[in-house]
């Protein structure tokens, strides 16, 4: 299964004057945040919007293509039927009930995957060979649900995850160091969500282990201080949907890194949501996607580097793993 999970070691290969093709299905605001930024970063040739409200996905292709004048010459299309994205590379999911204030991920689960039975399929049809990164919540289990659709290679499925999740952390580690977030490695793993898990051995300050470098007298400190911070990183999706409705634009910044790093082939390392049976314990016969630390290229997921994790956070990652396959079976997938 660990094998399974990461792609054929040999890089994709190099498609000299290949036009990139992105497709974002669910032209809402996670949609058109990732899109606006998409555009403006540069990373493809084509984008084609979908979705189901046809004049909203008019409004949104027709204002974007008003911006030409700003930005890098890129063909963008839209229409509520699939075949406007066959041939994509990298095809994102955000379509789906997004959590009313109060609301948990998990509480999204039934009316998105009804959803994604209706979007998953066609979108896999024009593009067989396509990238799919799911953003769509609850993503861990829909990001499963996307790959027993998709029928595609576990390599080439992948969700968002925590990558949003560790830039919220490396903010928060940032704010409190006074230090360019840039500098600051840190990493939420498992559930893109109430569980989700703080790797504390894995702060570093530029590229100084954070925990290690700390004198005894603060240890006590920090460590009161840093759980302060996993607490508000839990808990900074709720604070922003309470605020303004929805969250959209660390969400559009994260996709981003994550579409660059996967058509640049970039091998960088980003914790994202992956098959991660047979991993830190979790039964290699349960099937659960949750976000570890993995190297990203143009064929997906190309490795997943050994993490070091203590016994409290394994045993906090298996428990996510288990709630979220107690959860899968009841969908019959
Ligand atoms: P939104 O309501 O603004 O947009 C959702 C869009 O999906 C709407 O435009 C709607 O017309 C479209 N849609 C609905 N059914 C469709 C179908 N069958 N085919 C195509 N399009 C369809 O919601 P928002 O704020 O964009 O959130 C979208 C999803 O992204 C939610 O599930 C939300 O929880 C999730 N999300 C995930 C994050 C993550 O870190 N994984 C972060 C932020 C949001
Ligand atoms: C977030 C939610 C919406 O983390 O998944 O922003």
């Amino acid at each position: 299964a660990a094998a399974a999970a990461a792609g054929d070691a040999a890089d994709a290969p190099s498609r000299p004057n290949h036009r990139i093709k992105i497709s974002v299905v669910g032209a809402g605001n996670v949609g058109m945040a990732i899109a606006q930024t998409i555009l403006t970063q540069d990373l493809a040739d084509e984008i084609a919007l979908v979705d189901a409200k046809p004049e909203k996905l008019q409004g949104e292709m027709l204002d974007l293509q008003h911006a030409a004048a700003f930005l890098p010459r890129v063909r963008i299309m839209s229409g509520t039927d699939y075949a406007v994205t066959a041939g994509s590379d990298l095809a994102i999911v955000t379509a789906g009930a997004r959590q009313l204030p109060g609301e948990t991920r998990l509480d999204l689960l039934h009316r998105n995957v009804a959803l994604f039975r209706t979007v998953v399929p066609p979108l896999a049809q024009h593009s067989p060979d396509a990238l799919l990164l799911v953003v769509s919540n609850p993503v861990d289990v829909l990001t499963y649900v996307a790959w027993k659709l998709s029928g595609f290679p576990p390599n080439r499925v992948i969700g968002s995850g925590t990558n949003l999740d560790s830039s919220r952390f490396r903010s928060l580690l940032a704010d409190h160091l006074e230090v360019n977030a840039q500098d600051v490695q840190a990493y939420m793993v498992g559930e893109h969500g109430d569980s989700s898990v703080a790797l504390w051995s894995s702060i570093s300050i530029g590229g100084v282990p954070m925990l290690s470098s700390l004198r005894e007298s603060d240890v006590e400190f920090e460590q009161a201080v840093l759980e302060r911070i996993r607490k508000a990183v839990v808990g900074s999706a709720y604070e922003v949907i309470r605020l303004k409705g929805y969250t959209s634009w660390a969400i559009g910044y994260s996709v981003a890194s994550l579409a660059r790093s996967l058509l640049r082939n970039q091998h960088r390392i980003h914790p994202i949501s992956l098959l991660a049976s047979g991993f830190h314990g979790i039964p290699d016969d349960r099937e659960v996607f949750l976000s570890l630390p993995a190297v990203l290229g143009r064929s997906g997921v190309i490795r997943i580097p050994s993490v070091q994790l203590t016994e409290e956070e394994g045993k906090r990652l298996r428990k996510s793993a288990q709630t979220l396959w107690e959860i899968q079976q009841q969908l019959g997938l």
